[in-house]
This record gives C-alpha cells, sequence and structure tokens, in this order.
C-alpha cells in the first residue's frame, strides 16, 4: 500500500508554479491575482480561504480577501462580484461556499465572470468541461487529476465509483475521469444517496472516490483488495485524546481500509493541498488571459 502524499505533491507543484511566476514577472509579465470572498465567518471555510490566500503570497500571486457579515445581502455581494469582474487587476475570483441560505450561490457562481472564474464553478465553465473544451477544472477534481498525473497512476479501462454528486465534486469527477484524455477514459459508476446497494459498486471498483461528508463512511468490508481510494472529506469529529478536543478525519475508515489498497490518500495532507494547487493553476491561468 502507498500513501498518496498530497502534501508531497502540492510542494512539487507549488515549486513549479512559483518559477513561472517569477519568470513571467522578470520579463514584465502580469503578476497572477486572486480576490476571495468570504460571507460570515464558518470556521471551516476561514480556515480554507485562510490558506488559499496564504498559498498566493508563497507563490508570488497577489491576493485580495473580502470579508462581509453573514447578513449582507445577495444584491450587495453580486454588486461586488460585479466590481471585482471589471478590476482589470483581479485575474481569479473565488467566493468561498458555502454562502448564507438568504443568498442564492447560483445567481452569484452564474456573476461571475467566465475569464475569471478559478473554482470552475460557472455554467460556462462546467459546460465547456463536458464538452473536453479547454476551461477551468474545479479545483478538487483537478487536485485529484494532477496527483493521479504525478504517481502516474493510469486509470484508463479500470472502474471508478464516484459516490457523492455534487457540483462541486462528485458531477464534474465522473465527467473528469470518463472523458477521453489523460488521465481518464475510465469506466465511471456515479452514485449517491438514492443508489441501492451502493455496497455492491464499491467491491467491483479499481477506484473509489468518496465524497459524501460522512466521516469514516467507507469501510473495509465495502473496498475490494488492491483498489486506489481517493478520500475528498474533510470531518472533525470529537477527540478527547488531542488538546483541541477534536481531530480531522475523512470520508474512508482509513485505518481499516489502508491495509486493503494499492494507493490511499490521507487526510488531512491528501486531497486537501492539492485542491489549493488547482486553484493557484486556474489562477495562473486566468492571469495569462488578455483583458
Ligand atoms: N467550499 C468547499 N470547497 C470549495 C471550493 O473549492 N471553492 C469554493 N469557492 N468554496 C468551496
Amino acid at each position: 500500500m502507498q500513501i498518496l502524499d498530497g502534501l508531497a505533491v502540492s510542494a512539487h507543484i507549488k515549486e513549479q508554479i512559483k518559477s513561472e511566476v517569477a519568470t513571467i514577472k522578470s520579463k514584465g509579465g502580469k503578476t497572477p491575482h486572486l480576490a476571495a470572498i468570504l460571507v460570515g465567518n464558518n470556521p471551516a471555510s476561514e480556515a480554507y480561504v485562510g490558506s488559499k490566500v496564504r498559498t498566493c503570497s508563497e507563490l508570488g500571486f497577489g491576493s485580495t480577501l473580502l470579508r462581509f457579515d453573514s447578513d449582507m445581502s445577495e444584491a450587495d455581494l453580486l454588486a461586488e462580484v460585479q466590481k471585482l469582474n471589471e478590476d482589470k487587476d483581479i485575474d481569479g475570483i473565488l467566493v468561498q461556499l458555502p454562502l448564507p441560505k438568504h443568498i442564492s450561490e447560483n445567481a452569484v457562481i452564474n456573476a461571475i465572470h467566465p475569464d475569471k472564474d478559478v473554482d470552475g464553478f460557472h455554467p460556462i465553465s462546467q459546460g465547456k468541461m463536458l464538452l473536453g473544451q479547454d476551461t477551468f477544472l474545479p479545483a478538487t477534481p483537478y487536485g485529484i487529476l494532477l496527483m493521479l498525473e504525478y504517481y502516474g497512476i493510469d486509470i484508463s479501462g479500470k472502474h471508478c465509483v464516484v459516490i457523492g454528486r455534487s457540483n462541486i465534486v462528485g458531477s464534474p469527477m465522473s465527467v473528469l475521469l470518463a472523458r477521453n484524455a489523460h488521465p481518464g477514459n475510465a469506466t465511471v459508476t456515479l452514485t449517491h444517496s438514492r443508489t441501492k446497494d451502493l455496497k455492491a459498486m464499491t467491491l467491483q471498483a479499481d477506484v473509489i472516490v468518496a465524497a459524501i461528508g460522512k466521516p469514516k463512511f467507507l469501510t473495509s468490508d465495502m473496498v475490494k483488495d488492491g483498489a486506489i481510494i481517493i478520500d475528498v472529506g474533510i470531518n472533525r469529529i470529537d477527540d478527547a485524546t488531542r488538546k483541541s478536543g477534536s481531530r480531522l478525519v475523512g470520508d474512508v475508515d482509513f485505518d481499516a481500509v489502508a491495509p486493503k489498497c494499492s494507493y490511499i490518500t490521507p487526510v488531512p495532507k491528501g486531497v486537501g493541498p492539492m485542491t489549493i494547487c488547482g486553484l493557484m493553476k486556474n489562477t495562473l491561468k486566468a492571469s495569462q488571459i488578455a483583458r
């Protein structure tokens, strides 16, 4: 069993991006600039946005963090997005999800200019992705592809079972694994809460992508020997042995599943850092678009 080390892979990719940005700057080119919007103070969102902004400065990108109270109106948020759309210095716009219930996530995603949609959530980006056209890929599935590529894991012809059909991870992941590209060409089963006999599906899987948001959901009896396991979950559970009183676990029961696998991503330090790589690669790409 080999651990897929997201921290090591992301460090390698970040070095590549960093040197690319240094070269661009030395030639008088545009410094990539990411604008992140955080509405409210959800602790997980705070942590994710903080780490995205920190990575920008690590790589030599510019960044702007706009914070708003959770009672901000949808109209005001749309106006902020519009300002960023029109700002020539801003290359990428990220609105951290989830948003407060009174704000329509679709309205906000649709308001982001597709050329600045570094999360790859806009219908134009998702449509192009579906058609195999060049576009921004959603950061988490993109990061997973980068990780498979780094380790030389060939999924062509393999049976991939994706658990969870979110717009952010499960649905785009299923499209990307199946497309005629490298990595890709897999046979994909997209499973979800209405799937009958999930275990019968996962037992057939050469690759399982778990993106459900339920701690330790995937247990060892659901996994065949030699499977490749990609754990997208980041769940905080109580743990009295920790000073903080809690710890992070994935959607996979790691200790029980790992011995059966050929490869597995840990949580933390697996998919999480790769998501940030996907976002940074998208931001660099956005900065190369002439405005
Ligand atoms: N919330 C959870 N994951 C993501 C992500 O990749 N991007 C944004 N904007 N919000 C998220």
